[in-house]
């Protein structure tokens, strides 16, 4: 049986209706002097959406910004009551039972903090040692183990305002660990940080995945976190489902196209072969003198279509590059919601 079960699951959020033109103000002012009428409008913030999730995986929410990833990710974690549908962990209903639910899952959501602003590091860590009912054994062992994988020793006596963005994703980390949840949710973990923290914030990710076995579930809208630490892609757009399958497959499914990017004497004989490009380009861009060319590469080769176009123009530059993975995710986006 799967771990997480989700059916159907939508919320619509409802929010006070746009701005009004002033002629509009002063006839609806009127009317709601009255009435006390007030106009809503209604969100759908995540629309229909079902999958199921194994005890043990890693899976990563992907999408840009308002695609419904942090909704998505607090219903999971009963921060959110779904409007409907139905949403299931290990057998329960996050947001009926919030307590006993909050025991078993671990939570790291940037906004939010379960640390003491004021107090050192380490008393946050006693503290929720106290709230999690943790036994002195398992607590010492738990901590010293995260507190090595998340490099927190020379932080831990500093109170947590003081703490940079970086130190204190790390210690958030360890905090919802600390009770040695099954799940653990992240949104958005390693946004604002620098290459350096993301790459240990990934490392401990995959590193606790393998040796406590959590199940992890974090959004976010860099591919990188999903290629380190995920073995299964969740992409949405728009409050919808648009992919849920492997990264491997991802990229064999979407990324059949190769580019070419060639440089020719100026924009206007770039534009000519925008105009005539060669046969089995299905997509070209221009940018100044520069021409990107499409291609499947299941029906030709890259070194055919360089040789066409270096038949008829003279060229000053030739790449031929990797499929890349984000402009495909861009382009489902795209392509999807037409
Ligand atoms: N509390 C809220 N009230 C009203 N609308 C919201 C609220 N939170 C999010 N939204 C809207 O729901 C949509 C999805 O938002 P969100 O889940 O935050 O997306 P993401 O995390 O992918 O950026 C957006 O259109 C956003 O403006
Ligand atoms: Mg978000």
């Amino acid at each position: 049986m799967s771990l997480i079960t989700v059916d159907e699951l939508t919320k619509v959020y409802k929010v006070r209706s746009r701005k009004k033109t002033p002629i509009e103000k002063g006839i609806f002012n009127s009317i709601k002097r009255f009435t006390k009428l007030r106009q809503y409008q209604n969100i759908s913030a995540v629309n229909n959406i079902s999958f199921t999730i194994d005890t043990g995986e890693t899976v990563g929410f992907l999408g840009p910004n308002g695609a419904g990833k942090s909704t998505l990710v607090k219903m999971l974690a009963g921060i959110l009551v779904p409007t409907s549908g139905s949403l299931k962990v290990n057998g329960v209903t996050p947001h009926r039972d919030r307590m006993n639910y909050a025991m078993n899952i671990g939570v790291v959501f940037g906004q939010r903090t379960t640390l003491w602003w004021d107090l050192p590091l380490s008393h946050s860590f006693d503290l929720l040692r106290v709230i999690y009912e943790i036994t002195p054994q398992d607590y010492e062992t738990t901590l010293r183990w995260l507190i090595e994988l998340l490099e927190l020793e020379p932080i831990l006596d500093r109170p947590v305002r003081q703490l940079s963005l970086g130190q204190r994703m790390r210690a958030e980390l360890a905090a919802a660990l600390l009770h040695r949840p099954q799940v653990l949710f992240l949104d958005e973990p390693t946004i604002g940080l620098d290459i350096a923290v993301k790459q240990r914030i990934r490392t401990s990710l995959r590193e606790l995945n393998r040796e406590w076995g959590v199940t992890i579930l974090l959004t976010t809208h860099d591919l990188r976190d999903i290629e380190e630490i995920c073995q299964r892609l969740i992409v949405i757009d728009k409050g919808q489902l648009m992919y849920n399958g492997s990264l491997n497959h991802f990229r064999e499914q979407f990324c059949g196209n190769r580019v070419i990017r060639v440089a020719l004497t100026d924009r206007h004989i770039a534009n000519r072969l925008v105009q005539d490009p060669p046969p089995e380009v299905t997509y070209t861009e221009q940018e100044g003198p520069w021409v990107t060319l499409y291609f499947d590469q299941a029906k030709t080769k890259a070194a055919d279509v360089a040789s066409w176009i270096m038949n008829k123009y003279i060229v000053m530059d030739l790449v031929v590059e990797e499929p890349s993975i984000e402009k495909t995710v861009t382009e489902l986006y795209r392509s999807e919601m037409k």
